[in-house]
């Protein structure tokens, strides 16, 4: 990441930040609730109200259209391998307006139903089991390799109806293909990079949607290509983003709840206490895990006609808005003692699922697996603590985890 000038006031991009960003928030909550960065050159928002008021907007003033912003400033001769990329990105539902949004919705809508969610329930519970009875019999994990990580990877791998051993090699084309659009400075390097993982993505992809073709199976992939509204249908190029979206979508986002929860608890015996008298206050806890450490920290905007967000305040079309939704779910306005982790707490509207248009598909599938996954750890050790509390984060705008996490179990 960029070097900040020295005259930023909120250091929001270094690792520093990061680690704890909640005091830094509370100031520009307090202080700046509309922050114009520099070197982000969009106006930072922290409130929960002005948050909500941007995502909900529903008349056209704000647009998740951002490809033209990925890789600005590349050298001439990966134009064309940028160009595929972006045309790539472009397909993808997290990236786009109605009407085309819309249309895209109400396609995976058919295909990812309650049901295709809930019949993943066995497995969840059988994939949990399996990686914590490992960590038993070693007394200790590191959370994010042993559990977190793998977990989503294989639940996803079902629901899609890939082979789960196919991960590895998904998550390199994944970590080729993500920095172009995950914020920063791009060079040559990284176009050919993620160019790579695009066309990787392709070939994987088509090959299981040609398989589809010749014989139909009952897994989420097949449904997305016998979903139709009216004569409407996913196109393949649409399907293959679909899936790459669903997956990098999934993976980054489930694994920090899983790893956000345990660590919350680790921190917090007398929440751990409350859940082990009560395991139905599991749900309402895993949401308050969302509330108080959000795995995704914030999500960019970009305005498209003038808006007064607040009195005073004008947002100018071709600017950026970043809704920090991590500063939202802590706001006093509207969450009573935002910094205390509350299990029991109630009418937990957080913003870590967004809200609105876009609001998150898979946020039922989430929550699922958090849910089992903090079931099956509690029950199965009598007691759980950090090994090491100075934890690591990566500088990343949109996505916020521990990179790793040690616990010794007992
Ligand atoms: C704890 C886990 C998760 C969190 C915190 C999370 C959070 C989010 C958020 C905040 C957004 C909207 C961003 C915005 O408004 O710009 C989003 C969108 C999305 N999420 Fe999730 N998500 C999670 C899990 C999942 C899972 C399991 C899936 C699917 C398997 C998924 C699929 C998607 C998709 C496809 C979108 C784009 C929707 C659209 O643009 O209309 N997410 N997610």
């Amino acid at each position: 990441m960029n070097q900040l000038p020295p005259n930023v006031k909120y250091d929001i991009l270094s690792p520093a930040f990061h680690s704890d960003p909640y005091p830094t928030l509370r100031a520009m909550r307090e202080q700046d609730p509309i922050f114009s960065h520099p070197l982000l050159q969009a106006r930072v928002l922290t409130r929960y109200a002005d948050v909500n008021t941007v995502l909900r907007e529903n008349t056209g003033v704000f647009s998740a259209r951002k490809v033209e912003q990925f890789g600005v400033g590349t050298p001439e001769h990966v134009a064309d391998k940028l160009r595929v990329c972006n045309d790539f990105f472009r397909t993808w539902v997290a990236f786009l307006d109605p009407p085309e949004h819309t249309r895209l919705r109400s396609l995976i809508a058919k295909a990812f139903t309650f049901q295709s969610i809930e019949s993943l329930r066995g497995k969840i519970e059988s994939v949990a089991g399996e990686l914590i009875g490992a960590a038993r019999s070693r007394g200790s994990l590191e959370v994010v390799a042993d559990l977190a990580g793998p977990l989503p990877r294989q639940i996803f791998a079902e629901l899609l109806g890939i082979p789960a051993e196919d991960t590895a090699e998904l998550d390199r084309f994944s970590s080729m293909v993500i920095p172009l659009f995950g914020g920063g400075v791009i060079g040559a390097d990284e176009v050919e990079a993620a160019h790579a993982g695009v066309l990787g993505f392709y070939a994987y992809f088509t090959k299981h949607i040609e398989a589809r073709r010749s014989e139909s199976t009952s897994d989420l992939l097949s449904k997305m290509m016998e979903a139709r509204v009216g004569e409407d249908r996913l196109s393949d190029d649409e399907l293959v983003g679909m899936c790459v979206t669903l997956m990098i979508a999934d993976h980054e986002t489930t694994s920090s709840l899983i790893t956000n929860s345990i660590l919350t608890l680790c921190r917090r015996p007398s929440a751990l206490q409350l859940l082990r008298e009560d395991l139905d206050l599991i749900p309402g806890a895993v949401d308050e895990v969302m509330r108080y450490e959000s795995p995704t920290f914030a999500t960019f905007r970009r305005v498209v006609r003038e808006f007064e967000l607040v009195d005073g305040v004008t947002l100018e079309p071709g600017s950026f808005v970043l809704g920090v939704l991590a500063a939202a779910n802590r706001d006093p306005e509207r969450f009573a003692d935002p910094d205390t982790f509350d299990v029991t707490r109630e009418n937990n509207r957080h913003l870590a699922f967004s809200t609105g248009i876009h609001t998150c598909p898979g946020a039922a599938m989430a929550r699922l697996e958090g849910q089992i996954v903090l079931r099956t750890f509690i029950e199965a050790f009598e007691r759980f603590e950090l090994v090491d509390d100075d934890l690591a984060y990566a500088p990343h705008l949109m996505l916020r985890g521990p990179q790793a996490l040690r616990v010794a179990v007992r």
